[in-house]
């Protein structure tokens, strides 16, 4: 990383403020600290607070400059049609994740039937991001019910305020409540979020009766070797390492994958234990070496195999103009395409053929 000249903290100083000297630290560059200032202030002089406001700026503003990051001092994040809200204990929504779940929402809009209800299932909800924008996205065409778990009470509970948040502002319509915790057909839509790991038996029980048309996740997919050398200094002191690194490498033994697969193998192994009801899988990745190792093991498997017959990695941004690249699996015949620009992020499975859920992109 380059050294901020001198010249640029004077600049700062004094055309913009001593605060957005201090800023520089982390923003690198005279745009990004005016910006980050000006939010900032916006901030202080629009929530209550007991502390005078130029010594809450002037600790906002450290606190920033030690790496704090900008969202858990503003206290939200935008994120699709939706504000949400976040806290130190649970993952800061990443505009890639927000990108693929717009483009998810209208995948199933143009591929699903709308006469029937659709059940989605988000698997490490976290602040509740991906399930609360799809929610938004698709009860307008379809009756949805998402259902979203995570082994974090404090993302549970941020998700269930992000709902309220968002329902509050406008943004999202009221669910009616849930008297189970469950995917139940009803008509109209539900969201609900419960704690539960994936790991955990009772979640095939809870899913059996319902199963998901759709699984989405993001998952941790770190390794323990990647986490110390190249996570920013940001992350790996603030954001919860429970969301980035997976800890289960007797089950990755079990699985035969890598430890930070493990979560991949699991949830293809529970669409298995599902019987192949679920016709979309979505799942994050750290880049296109992940992407590869998850796609081979859809390869791998032959039940899988011959239900996905879509496979694609998506890129960073996979709307924007691109050229379809397709590539070969190594162990058998799938096309896999990958599309978009930026690094390999998702990837995406999905049964084209069965019932009524064939489509085109
Ligand atoms: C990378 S974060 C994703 C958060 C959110 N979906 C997003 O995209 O911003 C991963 C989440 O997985 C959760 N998690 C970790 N282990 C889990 C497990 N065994 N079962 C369910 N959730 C788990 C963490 O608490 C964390 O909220």
């Amino acid at each position: 990383m380059p050294r901020i000249r001198p010249f640029t903290f004077w600049l700062a100083r004094k055309k913009i403020s001593p605060q957005a000297a201090r800023l520089l630290f982390v923003c690198r560059d005279l745009l990004s600290a005016a910006n980050e200032l000006r939010w900032i202030r916006e901030h202080v002089n629009t929530t209550p607070s007991k502390i005078p406001p130029n010594l809450r700026l002037h600790q906002l503003c450290s606190k920033r400059a030690r790496g704090t990051p900008l969202q858990y001092l503003l206290g939200t994040q935008p994120f699709g049609d939706l504000e949400i809200l976040c806290r130190p204990g649970v993952l800061i929504p990443r505009p890639e994740t927000e990108c693929y779940t717009i483009e998810l929402a209208a995948l199933i809009k143009r591929n699903l039937p709308k006469h029937k209800p659709l059940n989605v299932l988000d698997i490490c909800t976290g602040t509740g991001c991906i399930a609360l924008q799809l929610y938004a996205s698709l009860t307008p065409h379809f009756p949805t019910h998402i259902q979203a778990i995570d082994i974090s009470p404090v993302a549970i509970s941020l998700a269930q305020r992000n709902l309220s948040h968002n329902i509050q502002l406008g943004n999202l319509i009221s669910p009616p409540p849930q008297l189970t915790p469950i995917l139940t057909p009803n008509t109209k839509s539900t969201v609900s979020f419960t704690l539960l790991s994936l790991f955990s038996p009772a979640l095939l029980t809870t899913l059996s009766s319902h199963p998901p048309d759709v699984i989405v996740s993001n998952p941790p997919y770190i390794s323990n070797k990647a986490f110390s050398t190249t996570t920013s200094r940001s992350v790996r002191n603030h954001e919860p390492r429970l969301a980035l690194v997976p800890e289960h490498d007797d089950i990755s033994l079990e699985l035969n994958c890598q430890p930070e697969d493990v979560f991949y193998a699991r949830i293809l192994h529970l669409a298995k234990e599902l019987k192949g009801c679920t016709r979309v899988i979505l799942f994050e990745v750290a880049d296109m070496e992940q992407a590869g190792r998850v796609v081979r093991l859809v390869e791998r498997d032959e039940v899988l195999r011959g239900w996905y017959d879509v496979v694609e990695i998506w890129r960073d941004w996979p709307d924007e103009e691109h050229e379809d690249h397709i590539v070969k699996g190594e162990e058998s015949n799938v096309a896999v395409a990958v599309k978009g620009i930026g690094e390999g992020r998702v990837v995406y499975l999905w049964n084209s053929r069965g019932g009524e859920m064939e489509g085109k992109r």
